[in-house]
């Protein structure tokens, strides 16, 4: 059983969506929980074909879809928080994201199955990573979401970035993310917390995001199609996959 799962909604999972969350979970192993990071992208999970339209109480746990939300459901299930991290596409979180965030319909749902909803007390915060524009939209729009289904959203929850830059070299943001880890976690633990934005993770910060770029390293040069394709895109030659 893991405390808090960490949902990486980007395709790329060296990115800088990836670092953002990583530095997140990395405060909230510093807090003694433990974390596990999950890429959307290597799962196989379907597009919400809504049947709580047709009839409400058709949608509920386990999902009439079977891929691999299954497993996931039961993961989010024993998990007491969840950080969802998806990069800006169009101004609105990437489809991969967007799918994971609807299939969770399943376990709210059950609030008209059985009187509650699955995922009610569970501990959400929501990163969104871009280079352009649109967090705004996108961390008020999966933080309403999670709020509705039932999620306790701790002060500090949500950060977006918009810039051209590597989000390590951003240190502000990195303490932010990083406060967003240690939040969840206090209220995980019941800590009485007197003040909830710690300045002084900024040192720890700086300790650790070489770490993280190491790490990010490390997954790319795994992504080795991935690569292949990149390399022969950028050389200009026509692909049909
Ligand atoms: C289809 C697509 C749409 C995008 N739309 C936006 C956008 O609306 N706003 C923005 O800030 N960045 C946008 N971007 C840029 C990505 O959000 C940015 O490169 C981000 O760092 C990608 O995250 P990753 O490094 O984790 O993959 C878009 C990228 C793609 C591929």
């Amino acid at each position: 059983m893991v405390d808090v799962l960490g949902i990486n909604g980007s395709p790329r999972k060296y990115g800088s969506t990836f670092k953002s969350l990583r530095i997140a979970l990395m405060a909230i192993e510093r807090e003694g929980l433990d974390t596990e990071l999950i890429n959307l992208v290597d799962l196989d999970i379907k597009p919400c074909i809504g049947c709580l339209c047709d009839e409400q109480k058709a949608c509920r746990y386990p999902c009439v879809i079977d891929d691999d939300m299954r497993e996931l459901y039961d993961k989010i299930l024993e998990a007491k928080g969840v950080i969802i991290a998806t990069p800006i596409y169009w101004f609105a979180p990437s489809g991969l994201t967007k799918n994971f965030i609807d299939r969770l319909t399943a376990l709210e749902n059950m609030i008209f199955v059985e009187g509650r909803s699955w995922l009610e007390g569970k501990i959400g915060s929501v990163i969104a990573i871009g280079n352009d524009g649109g967090g705004l939209n996108v961390v008020s729009t999966v933080i309403g979401a999670l709020n509705c289904m039932g999620f306790l959203i701790p002060p500090f929850a949500i950060t977006y970035f918009e810039e051209q830059q590597d989000v390590l070299d951003n240190l502000e943001l990195l303490v932010e993310l990083a406060n967003i880890g240690r939040n969840l976690a206090l209220i995980i633990k019941k800590v009485a917390v007197k003040q909830w934005f710690d300045q002084s993770l900024r040192e720890w910060v700086e300790e650790v995001r070489g770490e993280i770029e190491r790490e990010a390293t490390r997954i790319r040069e795994n992504e080795k199609e991935r690569l292949r394709i990149i390399t022969r895109l950028i050389k200009g030659e026509q692909l049909v996959r």
